[in-house]
């Protein structure tokens, strides 16, 4: 089995590829707190507190074949993430909702990166700052042609993915990573430290060695047949979530738990999830070459397929009507 050419069949099939939209749109469309607005001319007030203290929460779905992936999970995570930092979205679920479906069809996308926000909003004046309730929380979201972090050429080769030395991954006990959130400089820096060691992607593990997640990324690995992936230290993603199921149906044992990163090295084979790409196969951890065998393993060139197979007849899909116009 080879793995399916996922960017090619989107840019190239009938029932995906990008639907008549206006111009301006060309490289997405924006809602900024009550305005919709083309992607090239959507700005952030300076004064926000998202943009100048990272106080905000976000998450981001995707859409293929037209249809959402799993859209309530993610709507459910959201509402988490902002109840685990104070933060209130000014719209309804389903003022959200009517928001990303306007989003998607002025865009034209059948295949789309869709992003959502909540920040803090600007600065209370005076003592107010410590009250949660003084402020004006605000709703950003903006919706892109879809994003893959490897390309189709890197998951039929499987990514060299490095496990970073300098840097770890922000602890728990500091930002809650299961509230989607925009602390993200360990996870950009050792990407760069990725790409001077000429490697795809990177990894973090926490400060004594266990898997935490990447940049976008969660972690899975294979051994004796069993399916490892962290419990802790990551984001509950939803990629995670449905790799998870689709192993339970392939009658592969799944363990949520503590992986050390020895287990990572000894694996037969390994993968990230991520919105941004599916199910993303390594061939290598640091120098070592997963189970001795170049290129994405056996069970993951199935996961991965089942993964975009599934979706394309639906499963877990929310479809977008557009024969119906935006509503802005
Ligand atoms: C830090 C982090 N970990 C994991 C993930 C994967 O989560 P999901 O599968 O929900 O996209 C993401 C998604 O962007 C992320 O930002």
């Amino acid at each position: 089995m080879s793995i399916i050419q996922v960017e090619h069949t989107m840019l190239n099939d009938p029932d995906h590829v990008r639907l008549a939209h206006e111009p301006k749109y060309g490289h997405g469309s924006a809602f900024i707190h009550g305005t919709y607005v083309d992607l090239d001319n959507a700005t952030i007030p300076m004064s926000d507190l998202g943009f100048t203290q990272a106080d905000a929460c976000y998450d981001v779905v995707s859409v293929s074949k037209g249809y959402f992936f799993r859209l309530e999970d993610h709507l459910e995570r959201f509402d988490k993430a902002c109840a685990k930092f104070q933060l209130t979205n000014p719209y309804t679920k389903a003022e959200t909702v009517e928001i990303l479906n306007n989003l998607v069809k002025q865009a034209g996308t059948k295949e789309a990166y869709v992003w959502w926000a909540v920040t803090r909003g600007a600065m209370p004046d005076g003592d107010a700052r410590i009250d949660p309730s003084a402020y004006n929380n605000r709703f950003y979201a903006f919706v892109v042609p879809y994003v893959f972090i490897a390309s189709d050429e890197q998951r039929t080769r499987g990514i060299e993915l490095l496990v970073s030395k300098q840097y770890i991954r922000i602890p728990p006990e500091a930002v809650d990573p299961t509230a989607k959130n925009f602390h993200w400089m360990d996870l950009k820096l050792s990407l760069f430290e990725a790409n001077a060691a000429k490697k795809d992607w990177s990894l973090l593990c926490d400060a004594n060695g266990y898997l935490a997640e990447g940049p976008g990324t969660n972690i899975f690995l294979l051994k004796n047949g069993a399916l490892y992936t962290p419990d802790s230290g990551c984001l509950e993603g939803i990629t995670r979530k449905s790799a998870l199921e689709l192993a339970t149906r392939m009658g592969i044992p799944v363990h949520v738990e503590r992986v050390h990163l020895e287990q990572l090295l000894n694996a037969e084979e390994a993968f990230l999830t991520s919105s941004a790409g599916g199910i993303i196969p390594i061939n290598s951890v640091d120098d070592t070459i997963l189970g001795g065998k170049l290129g994405p393993g056996e069970l993951t060139t199935q996961l991965h397929n089942l993964y975009w197979t599934q979706r394309w007849e639906g499963w877990n899909g929310v479809a977008i009507d557009y024969s119906k116009p935006a509503s802005v």
